[in-house]
């Protein structure tokens, strides 16, 4: 119905109304999928006791995370501005810019970490491509690698002006449209891994761990690094998605996209939890150290399984390359989202905006990269620089950024007007999951 009626208004549009969306939906998908679903999601869920973790976190992303996903892009799409001009369009007092200053400075924090990261995979795909592949499996390899400053900044620095390069020098849509290969191949290559680690001797406990909640694992802790999870994977309560819906039409189907982001994105982040945690039951006999090894799990875990594998070099160069691309296309989307923030806000050039995350990249990633050795007896409310900037902003600031999109949607622009952008493009079939406007009602 909805096709003959294009058919006879706009014939020659169908097209480019179909490629729109799907656009969209690769760029938001592009940016969702990263470091988080690969790196963050497994070693939190063997923190927070598995199953339990994996329950939160699946209810948290059908309720919460959908409605701030559609919430977030029908803002955007209906001020057309990036989050601090869309707060400001309906008010200009003091929460309004708390409001959308929160969600700005998100990702300006979360970049130089997640380069650092970047440069962990590169450094990690370095050593497979020189043939490595039992040095990198060793138990205190990369202990020593973390602890070695010098190089950790040297890698650091190599992501971090990838990245840089790849914003300035506009070659943003070729790494965009290698990546649209690159991330079938990516899940392909996931789905091996994980078939291979979970028929390893003893990974069936790993499966258990991770599949089936404990209730008596439960606790508020769960919630709260579940959530912040949720925020962190679907590029929520960080401004990104209110710039995305800036760009669509009125056409694009806001809530067909969002399930379709949610579930690709979900789905990459289970086979990432099956590749490492079972490895972890099966090669490391369920160490409780080694589950709650925090940010370095993958580093452990995935080059002792790749070393007892056949091809095992092979496969470690493909997947670091395979990961590398997630993390760079998620990478690129952060810094675009901060430059844009910067020049849209401050009224000052590309390149200014570009020098003043150079200095935020050299002081957070900086003093990331050296907290884990020379800088080692430095601790944050007992975290690592790191750890820290990771807690500051998934655990703090996404929820204030996150409370903030609630309160505008419900106590300024009306859930009514919300519904009425959605249902532009389509029927808002769930909007029953706005049950805390029901009851505010
Ligand atoms: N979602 C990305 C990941 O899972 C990381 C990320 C967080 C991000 N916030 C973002 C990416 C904003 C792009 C834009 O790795």
């Amino acid at each position: 119905m909805n096709s003959d009626r294009r058919k006879q208004n706009e014939p020659s549009s169908s097209r480019g109304r179909f490629s729109g969306r799907l656009g969209y939906v690769l760029a938001v998908a592009g940016s969702a999928v990263g470091l988080g679903n690969i790196w963050r999601f497994p070693y939190l869920a063997a923190k927070y006791d598995g199953g339990m973790f994996l329950l939160v976190y699946l209810l948290l992303t059908v309720t919460f995370g959908y409605v701030l996903i559609v919430s977030e892009t029908a803002l955007g799409r209906m001020t057309g501005k990036s989050p601090v001009g869309a707060f400001h369009t309906f008010g200009r007092t003091l929460p309004f810019h708390f409001g959308g200053w929160v969600n700005a400075v998100v990702p300006m924090l979360i970049v130089p970490y997640y380069c650092v990261i970047g440069g962990w995979v590169v450094k990690y795909l370095a050593e497979y491509i020189a043939g490595n592949k039992a040095v990198l499996a060793a138990d205190d390899y990369f202990g020593g690698f973390i602890a070695n400053s010098g190089s950790l900044l040297l890698w650091f620095a190599l992501f971090a002006a990838l990245v840089f390069l790849v914003v300035l020098g506009g070659v943003k849509s070729g790494v965009e449209r290698v990546s649209k290969i690159m991330m079938p191949m990516l899940i392909v290559l996931a789905l091996m891994v994980a078939a291979y680690s979970v028929t390893r001797p003893g990974a069936m406990e790993g499966v258990k761990y991770f599949l089936i909640p404990n209730l008596e694992n439960f606790s508020w802790m769960t919630v709260v690094a579940a959530m912040g999870q949720m925020f962190y994977s679907l590029s929520i309560a960080m401004g990104v998605l209110y710039t995305y819906g800036s760009y669509i039409g009125k056409d694009v189907d806001i809530e067909k996209s969002t399930t379709e982001v949610e579930v690709f994105d979900t789905a990459i982040a289970i086979l990432a939890g099956l590749m490492i945690i079972p490895a972890v039951f099966a090669f490391s006999g369920g160490d409780p150290d080694t589950l709650k090894a925090g940010p370095s799990l993958m580093f452990i875990t995935l080059p002792k399984v790749f070393d007892s594998m056949g091809m095992g070099t092979a496969v470690g160069i493909v997947f670091f390359l395979l990961v590398l691309f997630a993390a760079l296309t998620s990478a690129i989307s952060l810094l675009e989202t901060s430059v844009s923030s910067l020049c849209d806000e401050l009224h000052i050039s590309r390149p200014k905006a570009c020098l003043i995350m150079v200095a935020v990249m050299a002081v957070v990633g900086g003093t990331s990269s050296l907290g884990y050795g020379v800088l080692d007896g430095v601790k944050l409310l007992g975290m690592a620089f790191l750890d820290f900037y990771d807690f500051l902003t998934n655990s703090i600031m996404m929820p204030m950024g996150a409370i903030a999109t609630c309160v505008l949607v419900l106590k300024v622009v009306g859930f009514e007007k919300l519904q009425a952008e959605v249902e532009l493009s389509s029927a808002f079939r769930r909007n029953r999951l706005y049950p805390v406007y029901q009851i505010y009602r």
